[in-house]
C-alpha cells in the first residue's frame, strides 16, 4: 500500500461510522448487525437465492469457478471467504473432480449459523457422495486464520459488502494466497444503463423485502440486503480497491447488465 492508500485506510479506520443498509452506524456495531442478519436467515438462505436472482446466481457462481482458472489433475487449497453455507465451496469441488484435480475447501465465516446450515447440506451431500475435504471455521475476513502463503485461491461471494474493514479483507486475501494465486470476488454492482438501474431498483425495493417475509420470516435481513448493495462502490471504485491490495492485472467483470460483477486477480 502506498502512503496516501495507508492514509485513505487510517482515515476510514477513524470515521466513527459506516454504512449498515440505508444507515450509519457506530463502526464497531455492524459486524453484530451483519451477524443478526444472517442468523435470521441461515435456513432459508439457499432457496432465498433462487427465489431473488430467478436462478441468476447460478450462473454468476459458475462464472466465478471458472475464473478461478483451476489446473487439471493437481491438489489444490481455496479458501472462500464469507462462505456461509458452502456454496462456493461445492461447486468449486465438483468443477475440480471434473478436471480430474483435487480440491480442500476451506470455508471462512463470521456466523456459525450459516455454516451450521452449511454442514447440514454437507452431510446430505456426502451421504451422495459428492462432497468431501470441505472444512468450516469461524473467523473474520479483515483476520483470516490461516498461514500467509497458504492458499492457491481465495474466493469471497456476496461477502465483501457485508464487511466492516474492506481493505484489510483485501489484503488479508492477498497474504493468504501463495505467490501465482488467484482471487476472485463475486458482488451485486451497480448497471452502467440509468434505466435498467430504475427499473432493478423499482423490482428490488418493490418485492425483495417482501419475497424475504414470505420465504424466510424476515422482511428487516432482506431490506438491508437491498440497501447494502446501493451502498456498495461502483465496479469502478471498487476495482481501485483491488488494485491498491496489490493484486497483479486486476479486473472487473459486469454480470448481468451490472447486477452483479466479478473483481479478480492474482498475487504475484
Ligand atoms: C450473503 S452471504 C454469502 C454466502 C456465500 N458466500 C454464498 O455466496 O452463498 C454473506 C456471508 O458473509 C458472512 N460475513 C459477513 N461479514 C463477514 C466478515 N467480516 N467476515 C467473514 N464473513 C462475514 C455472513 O455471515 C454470511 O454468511
Amino acid at each position: 500500500m502506498s502512503t496516501a492508500d495507508k492514509t485513505e485506510h487510517q482515515t476510514q479506520q477513524d470515521a466513527e461510522t459506516i454504512d449498515f443498509g440505508f444507515r450509519d452506524v457506530a463502526r464497531n456495531d455492524k459486524q453484530g448487525l451483519v451477524r443478526g442478519v444472517f442468523d435470521a436467515v441461515a435456513d432459508k438462505y439457499d432457496v432465498m437465492n433462487d427465489v431473488m436472482s430467478g436462478g441468476l446466481h447460478r450462473l454468476w457462481k459458475a462464472r466465478m469457478i471458472y475464473a478461478l482458472y483451476m489446473r487439471p489433475h493437481t491438489t489444490l487449497q481455496l479458501v472462500d471467504v464469507a462462505g456461509g453455507t458452502g456454496d462456493i465451496a461445492l461447486r468449486a469441488q465438483a468443477r475440480a473432480r471434473r478436471l480430474g484435480a483435487s480440491l480442500d475447501a476451506h470455508i471462512i465465516d463470521a456466523n456459525a449459523e450459516m455454516m451450521k446450515a452449511g454442514r447440514k447440506r454437507q452431510a446430505v451431500q456426502e451421504n451422495m457422495q459428492q462432497a468431501n475435504n470441505m472444512h468450516f471455521t469461524t473467523g473474520i475476513a479483515e483476520q483470516l486464520p490461516l498461514p500467509d502463503a497458504s492458499a492457491d485461491m481465495l474466493t469471497i461471494a456476496f461477502g465483501i459488502r457485508n464487511v466492516t474493514d474492506r481493505a484489510a479483507a483485501l489484503q488479508e486475501a492477498h497474504r493468504v494466497l501463495r505467490p501465482g494465486g488467484r482471487f476472485v470476488c463475486l458482488e451485486f454492482s451497480h448497471m452502467p444503463s440509468a434505466v435498467l438501474q430504475k427499473a432493478y431498483d423499482a423490482y428490488s425495493f418493490t418485492l425483495i423485502p417482501p419475497m424475504g417475509a414470505l420465504v424466510a420470516g424476515e422482511r428487516d435481513a432482506y431490506q438491508y440486503l437491498v440497501e447494502s448493495i446501493r451502498r456498495f462502490p461502483t465496479a469502478n471504485a471498487f476495482l481501485g480497491e483491488v488494485e491498491a491490495a496489490g493484486f497483479a492485472r486486476a479486473e472487473a467483470q459486469l454480470l448481468s447488465g451490472g447486477i452483479a460483477a466479478l473483481h479478480m486477480g492474482w498475487r504475484l
